[in-house]
């Protein structure tokens, strides 16, 4: 039986697109009501209609997951207009630029580790008040199996994937006693848009499929249904793991 969150509420940020937009959708599916955060608004009401058409609950809140003022904006306007309360929050905002890190400016490191850390932190600040005391709470980090192993280019990436890696370890031992969960997901090379360069370069296509087992690129469908179930009353003994979601690039 397919887990259920009615009753629910949850935020996935980077909702507009890729990953996120699916795990809303798939929250949404489950019975979950979905406030949807990234800084694209016309994006996010394409989301949030097509939750709407298939009789579920989503409201639009666009803001810079960076920017601790419009954080705490989205938590006035969930408090407003979904209640002063979260079950689940996904920090799934992220940008990735790969370069020599010889290459970077401290510009574009700090957008790096600013989008893909310090975002993570200042949702969870906001929201884990409002998840305390209820019992319940499902926290879902997006990283990356670049937190695991890494690819040359990828340094800003990877050391901010690791980072978050080890900020999901550490709240989810803050927050065990609270019974809110926190873990990472880690997907490997999805089929996703972004990736579009990378799938249709031929040699790229090739050598990327050759280091992938399973010989195919992972689908958002498969992250987003490991988001619903880690976010189900089932998971309640995980946490502080990371679900490594790559094909099984990073056994060998
Ligand atoms: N796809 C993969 O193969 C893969 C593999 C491993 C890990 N991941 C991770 O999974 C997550 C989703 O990736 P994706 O592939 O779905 O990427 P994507 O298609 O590029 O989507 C990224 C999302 O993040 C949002 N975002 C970026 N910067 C933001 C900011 N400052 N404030 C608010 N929202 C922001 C974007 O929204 P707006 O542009 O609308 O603001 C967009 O919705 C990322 O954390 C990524 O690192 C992806």
């Amino acid at each position: 039986m397919a887990p259920s969150l009615h009753g629910k509420t949850a935020l996935v940020t980077g909702a507009s697109k890729g990953l996120g937009r699916a795990m809303a959708l798939a929250l949404a599916q489950a019975g979950a009501a979905v406030a949807l955060v990234s800084r694209d608004e016309a994006r996010l009401n394409e989301v949030a209609q097509q939750i709407r058409d298939g009789g579920g609950r989503a409201e639009v809140m666009p803001a810079d997951v960076t920017g601790e003022a419009q954080v705490a904006r989205v938590g006035e306007d969930l408090a407003t207009r979904m209640g002063d309360r979260l079950d689940i929050l996904i920090n799934n905002a992220g940008v990735n630029l790969r370069k020599p890190v010889t290459d970077f400016t401290l510009a574009e490191w700090n957008h790096v580790l600013d989008t893909n850390l310090t975002g993570a932190f200042l949702l969870c600040r906001e929201f884990v008040p409002r998840m305390k005391g209820r019992g319940y709470g499902r926290i879902i980090n997006m990283t990356s199996m670049m937190a695991h192993i890494s690819l040359p280019g990828r340094t800003a990436y990877s050391a901010s994937k690791s980072a978050l890696l080890g900020f999901t370890r550490a709240l989810a031992l803050e927050l065990a006693g609270d019974r809110i969960t926190v873990n990472g997901i880690s997907p490997g090379v999805c089929d996703i848009e972004i990736n579009a360069p990378l799938m249709q370069n031929p040699e790229l296509r090739a050598s990327f499929l050759a280091r992938t087992p399973v010989g195919r690129w992972g689908m958002p469908s498969e992250i987003a249904a490991a988001a619903v179930y880690l976010c189900s009353e089932e998971a309640g003994f995980i946490t502080g793991t990371d679900l490594v979601i790559d094909g099984g690039w990073t056994a060998q």
